[in-house]
């Protein structure tokens, strides 16, 4: 099992920037997603680590030792890519076989090797078959197959399933993770599909334009996004964002949109929020409840409750839920709710209220877009440790 380590690297191609100053650990035995939207340099950087391409500036250590000017062969790593390229004309035994036949591996061992790493991808039957004759997902298990005979101590992989259905992305999103379980090998794996990297990361690396925006689980970027970017490109339908006016009533932050005021339950003298005019706040539309007084077997509102009074321009019928689609004055907000619930009956034009709990509202410098750290007041006194930071 390797550890990756990129050291402030900065790729150049012709004069512009690809990657800026990226620094990344990859733990040993993690399964570690680089994701990010097309042409961020999420491809360049694992070519990088693997040695198929120099970085401009900065290093690549493996194992504590740098190997920026060590040849690919030499790095212990094996790369899968979205094409698998295996060779049509070999069988699936041949095809797997390859990587020890061109090491010159004695034939016995070749086999032996074979026949174990086909197994513990369930490729047994299949092993006289040609990859013509084969699945995609059954194609892909060939291509890793291929990747783990040499033992490599880990694996990298360039959007592996962007060719495949979406059943069997399904299907095999979820081998993948087994097979990561079993081998317990380092996994770098690159993705721009945010489900993917939801889904089977231990850690995410989110990557927007050559820079790291934020590195941590999957939940860290989903419930404490870094930056507006963050935010916005984890989730669907995405986070709700929008900018308000700021002035301070009783020693509370009062946020204007437009002709509504919402009292946002934020103490005004919070670090990293004072002097504030304008912010730009956040919520996520499944954290958006239909404000409904009548229901009493809904929980009392709390006092620091958002209550937004809002029209419904458009409904999205997913199944079980359904999307409202709202404007609060001149904003427009998605809201996700149960359609079984108080949202049955609704349509275009229905006023409502949606209410939302303001330890569920993320709040972010509108020039920079980056987080501002404040901490729910009722977190404060009972769980110093839980911050929003
Ligand atoms: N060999 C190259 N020469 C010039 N530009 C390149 C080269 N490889 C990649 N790029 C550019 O670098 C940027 C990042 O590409 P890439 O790493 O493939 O992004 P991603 O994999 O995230 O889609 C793109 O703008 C791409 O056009
Ligand atoms: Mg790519």
């Amino acid at each position: 099992m390797s550890e990756l380590f990129l050291n402030a690297v900065t790729k150049r191609f012709d004069g512009t920037t690809v990657l800026d100053s990226v620094d990344l650990t990859v733990r040993s035995g993690e399964f570690m997603v680089l994701l990010g939207p097309s042409g961020c340099g999420k491809s360049t950087l694992l070519r990088i680590i693997a040695g198929l391409e120099m970085p401009t500036e900065g290093n690549v250590v493996i194992d504590g030792t740098e190997v920026t000017d060590v040849p690919p062969r030499e790095r212990n790593l094996a790369m899968v890519f979205q094409s698998y390229a295996l060779y049509p004309h070999l069988t699936v035994a041949k095809n797997i076989a390859f990587p020890l036949k061109t090491a010159k591996v004695p034939k016995q061992e070749t086999i032996a090797t074979v026949e174990r790493v086909a197994a513990s991808l369930g490729l047994t039957e299949l092993l006289d078959r040609r990859p013509g004759q084969l699945s995609g997902g059954q194609r892909q298990r060939v291509a890793l197959s291929r990747a783990m005979v040499r033992d490599p101590g880990a694996f990298l992989m360039d959007e592996p399933l962007s060719n495949l259905d979406a059943r069997l992305r399904a299907v095999t999103r979820t081998e993948l993770i087994e097979l990561h379980k079993r081998v317990t090998k380092t996994f770098l794996y690159v993705t721009h599909d945010q489900v993917e990297a939801m889904t089977m990361a231990d850690r995410i690396a989110l990557l927007n334009k050559g820079r790291v925006e934020q590195v941590g689980t999957p939940e860290e970027l989903y419930d404490s996004p870094q930056s507006v970017f963050v935010a916005s490109f984890l989730g669907a339908p995405p986070m709700n964002l929008f900018d308000a006016d700021i002035s301070v009533e009783a020693g509370q932050l009062v946020a204007t949109v437009g002709e509504v005021v919402v009292h946002l339950g934020i103490d005004a003298a919070d670090d990293g929020i004072i002097n504030a005019r304008r912010l730009t706040l956040g919520i996520r539309p499944e954290r958006l409840r239909l404000d409904d007084r009548d229901d009493h077997t809904r929980p009392a509102q709390p006092p620091s409750g958002i209550r937004l009074p809002a029209v419904v321009t458009l409904t999205e019928n997913l199944g079980g839920d359904v999307l409202l689609h709202v404007t609060v004055d001149s904003v427009t907000l998605c809201a996700r709710m149960s359609r079984v619930g108080a949202a049955r009956g609704l349509g275009v034009g229905s006023e409502i209220t949606l209410s939302a709990d303001t330890s569920d509202l993320h709040v972010f410098d509108p020039e920079n877009g980056r987080r501002l750290h404040w901490q729910h007041p009722a977190a404060r006194p009972v769980h110093p440790q839980l911050s929003f930071t």
